[in-house]
């Protein structure tokens, strides 16, 4: 049982659901370039930043593009993606999201959102809850993709506590493998059998109470 201070939240899949925009902007993008992919090769996009999502999918489909076309369709992708973004209410919320992160704060823990996207201050403000977060660091801040650490340990000095004090909830391998490369607890999103290295997985934030992160 260690002294947990913080808890530190991906946003895609743990908050909101917005992988399935994602996914919906990007399968437009293939289509328009004549191929498809499946939901099964969408799985390995969560997490993955923007430029890194792009050049995987152009491999699926085994076309290449110079960087200024890529910069070009990555663009595109994200026009369409914000349109979608746009339109999120409150109701998008994941069930329990709001709930824990409410407890949290009730109980003096403090809160970030430790994000790969460049979008999620749009999403916060869609769906009024970037004032439940002491501090956000997305994909504007970093340098370092996940699974590099670089997200959640800046989240963890902002919040001015140590990375071994820090709860991560993440949905993605990349990023279950980030909060532990950080010395950092991960709290999976999702499947016992994708998220192998975290210390505890659960299907959402409404399974998670403040007596499991004690116990972690
Ligand atoms: C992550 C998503 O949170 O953010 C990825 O899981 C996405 O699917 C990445 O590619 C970057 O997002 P954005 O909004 O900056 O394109
Ligand atoms: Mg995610």
């Amino acid at each position: 049982m260690t002294d947990i201070k913080a808890c530190i939240f991906d946003l895609d899949g743990v908050i909101v659901d917005t992988a399935v925009y994602h996914y919906k902007a990007w399968k437009r993008l293939a289509n328009e370039l004549g191929f498809d992919f499946t939901e099964e090769q969408n799985e390995h996009l969560k997490g993955v930043s923007r430029v890194r999502s792009l050049q995987l999918i152009l491999g699926w489909g085994g076309v290449t593009k110079t960087e200024a076309e890529q910069e070009e369709l990555a663009t595109r992708k994200n026009t369409w993606y914000v349109e979608m973004i746009n339109q999120m209410t409150p109701a998008e919320i994941l069930p329990g999201a709001l709930e824990f992160l409410e407890a949290c704060r009730a109980d003096s823990l403090k809160t970030a959102l430790g994000s790969a996207s460049k979008n999620s201050m749009t999403i916060l403000n869609k769906v009024g809850i970037a004032q439940l977060f002491d501090t956000i660091v997305d994909g504007n801040h970093v340098s370092a993709p996940k699974p590099d650490p670089e997200v959640f340990l800046k989240g963890a000095e902002a919040l001015g506590v140590s990375p071994t004090e820090c709860v991560v909830f993440e949905d993605a391998i990349a990023g279950v493998q980030a909060a532990k490369n950080g010395g950092m607890k991960a709290v999976g999103i999702g499947s016992v059998q994708t998220l192998t290295q975290a210390d505890l997985v659960i299907s959402g934030l409404n399974e998670m109470s403040l007596a499991k992160l004690k116990e972690l």
